[in-house]
This record gives C-alpha cells, sequence and structure tokens, in this order.
C-alpha cells in the first residue's frame, strides 16, 4: 500500500490503477497491468526490468520509485528507452540512521534477547553476569559506505564519544572534520571497529561484500549492522561467522532474500536480531517517501524535470 497522501496527489493528476494486493504483483502479471500505462510508481519489492519496460510500451513517461535504493530498476535499461527514473533521496536519512542506530543499541545489549526471556518466565533473578554485552560509549564504529546515511551514523556515534572508522569509494573530508571520522582501508576498518555498520548501495561490486573472508578480519567480539541492502552481506558466510564464533552477533533490517525464508538457518541463531525492512518506517518519512515519488511521477507525466532523478542522462538526449 502506498500512503494516500502520495495516492491523493498522483489522483488528482491521472487515471490510477493500485495493485489491490499487499503482496508484490508476481512479474508476469506487472507484465500484463503495465501495459499502455504513462507513468509506473512502483516499490522496491518490484522487480523492473526491461521487459517490463517494453511491456509498458514507447509512451511511458517516467517510473518513480517510492524508495533511495533503486537496485530493482534496470535504470540502464531504462535510460536506452529515455524514461526518466525517480526516487527519495534525503527524506529517510536520519529515520534509516535512527534505525541503525537502534539495532546497534539493542545487538550490543541485548534487547531482543532479554525480552524473550523475560516473557518466557525465565528471570529468576538479578544475575551479576546475565545478558552481558559490550560498552558502546567509547568503542570504534566502522561505518562502510559514507554517503548521507552512513554520515547520520557517524552523528549519532559522536553523541557517544566513538572512534568513527569509514570505508567508501569516496573521501569525504568536510564530514570527516564534522564528525570527527577517520577513512581507513577496508581492513584496518574490519579488524579495529567494535560495531561495523553497512550502508552502500548494492551494485556489482558491493554484492556479497562481507563475505567468509571479510567477516573473518572482524573482532570476534564484533557486531556486524545492515540496513543497507541484504545481499551487501552472503547469507552463508554470516552464517557460519555467527555460528562459529568467528563473529559475536549481526543485526540486520535487510536479508537475502527477501522475505527470509522460514527455514532460514539464521533464524535459529540467538545471536542476531532480525527486521523486515523496515529502517525508513516512521509516519513522517513514509508519507513524504510517497509524496516525493508522486512529485517525481506528476513532473515526468507533464514532461517537466523530475525533482529526483536517477537518470538526469536522460535530459541529454
Ligand atoms: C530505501 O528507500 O531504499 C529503503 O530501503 C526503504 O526505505
Amino acid at each position: 500500500m502506498i500512503p494516500e497522501k502520495g495516492l491523493e496527489m498522483v489522483r488528482r493528476e491521472a487515471d490510477v490503477e493500485v495493485w489491490p494486493d499487499p503482496l508484490p504483483p508476481p512479474h508476469k502479471a506487472l507484465l500484463q497491468k503495465v501495459r499502455g500505462i504513462d507513468a509506473l510508481l512502483c516499490l522496491l519489492t518490484d522487480k523492473i526490468d526491461a521487459p517490463v519496460m517494453d511491456a509498458i510500451g514507447p509512451q511511458v513517461k517516467v517510473i518513480s520509485q517510492m524508495a533511495v535504493g533503486f537496485d530493482n530498476i534496470d535504470v540502464a535499461a531504462a535510460t536506452a528507452r529515455g524514461i526518466p527514473v525517480g526516487n527519495t533521496p534525503g527524506v529517510l536519512t536520519d529515520t534509516t540512521a535512527d534505525f541503525a542506530w537502534a539495532l546497534l543499541m539493542a545487538a550490543a545489549r541485548r534487547v531482543v534477547e532479554s525480552d524473550k526471556f523475560t516473557r518466557a518466565g525465565k528471570w529468576k533473578t538479578w544475575g551479576p553476569v546475565d545478558f552481558l554485552g559490550p560498552d558502546v560509549t567509547g568503542a570504534t564504529l566502522g561505518i562502510i559506505g559514507f554517503g548521507r546515511i552512513g554520515q547520520g551514523m557517524a552523528k549519532r556515534a559522536q553523541g557517544f564519544d566513538m572512534r568513527i572508522l569509514y570505508y567508501s569509494r569516496n573521501r569525504y573530508p568536510e564530514a570527516e572534520q564534522k564528525y570527527g571520522a577517520q577513512y581507513a582501508d577496508i581492513d584496518t576498518l574490519l579488524s579495529e571497529s567494535d560495531f561495523v555498520s553497512l550502508h552502500t548501495t548494492l551494485s556489482p561490486e558491493t554484492h556479497h561484500f562481507m563475505n567468509d573472508a571479510r567477516l573473518k578480519r572482524m573482532k570476534s567480539s564484533g557486531i556486524l549492522i545492515n540496513t543497507a541492502r541484504g545481499p551487501v552481506v552472503d547469507p552463508a558466510a554470516l552464517y557460519r561467522a555467527l555460528a562459529s564464533g568467528t563473529i559475536a552477533y549481526a543485526a540486520l533490517d535487510v536479508t537475502e532474500p527477501e522475505p527470509i525464508k522460514p527455514d532460514d538457518p539464521l533464524l535459529a541463531l540467538e545471536n542476531i536480531i532480525l527486521a523486515p525492512h523496515i529502517a525508513s518506517a516512521s509516519f513522517q518519512t513514509r508519507t513524504r517517501m510517497a509524496t516525493m515519488a508522486a512529485e517525481n511521477l506528476i513532473a515526468g507525466l507533464k514532461h517537466e524535470r523530475l525533482p529526483n532523478c536517477v537518470n538526469p542522462e536522460v535530459y541529454k538526449k
């Protein structure tokens, strides 16, 4: 479901057909439904590939994604067809960083495990060595991917007097200054960080970036947080690392695949927190994402430049 405020905006400008099921349309249904439309508003659960674009037809004016990430869309295929693709950057930065921070805190201080323990009636006394976890204050945080959300983590970490390392394709001298963050090569970051938080986009270079070798470089007390995209972590390697004590804990908002399968071995582990891709799920942010997606869609329908376009090269043609 798309938040109503965004839909309302689109309804004022166009005839709208909304996929009625809470589950995403199967690809075959998508191919049929999109025929002849002028604009598509999609979610990150919809695979928008070249066959979908061809099924829509050459009259299509815009593809508007209600998310900042767009790895579900074949942007090169859209660009080749002259279709502008919109996304929703900026608005979810703080909300997502808040949730990544919540996962970091919850993993360190074993919030989910202790909640289950209490509900199960296992709380018999105050145990001096029960549910111990590492301090967050003063620890070292390694941030992989130092765009808006990665920097949002650094901002939060400053308040906890943390040493902040980051690894990224680009250097960010201003942010280094602002947050007291230090650029590190990946091996240094992994081996010196108490917490490693992932904030990269998903691309062929970052697919299974956290593999056996990189997980082994982390401290055995290390905690891995992923609010980026599931496939940035190799799930089989993560299982091996958590089950063998190569790392201590993980907290994931995103998995590979999504949703995680009910028989996924990760679900049987105690030292992992799994959330269903909700990092941007605040009332305000989801509404704003919907209205931004609507703004992109409406601009496209009017042959105007999208306020947030991921392939501006389409305007140079
Ligand atoms: C995004 O926008 O890419 C997030 O994963 C969902 O908010």
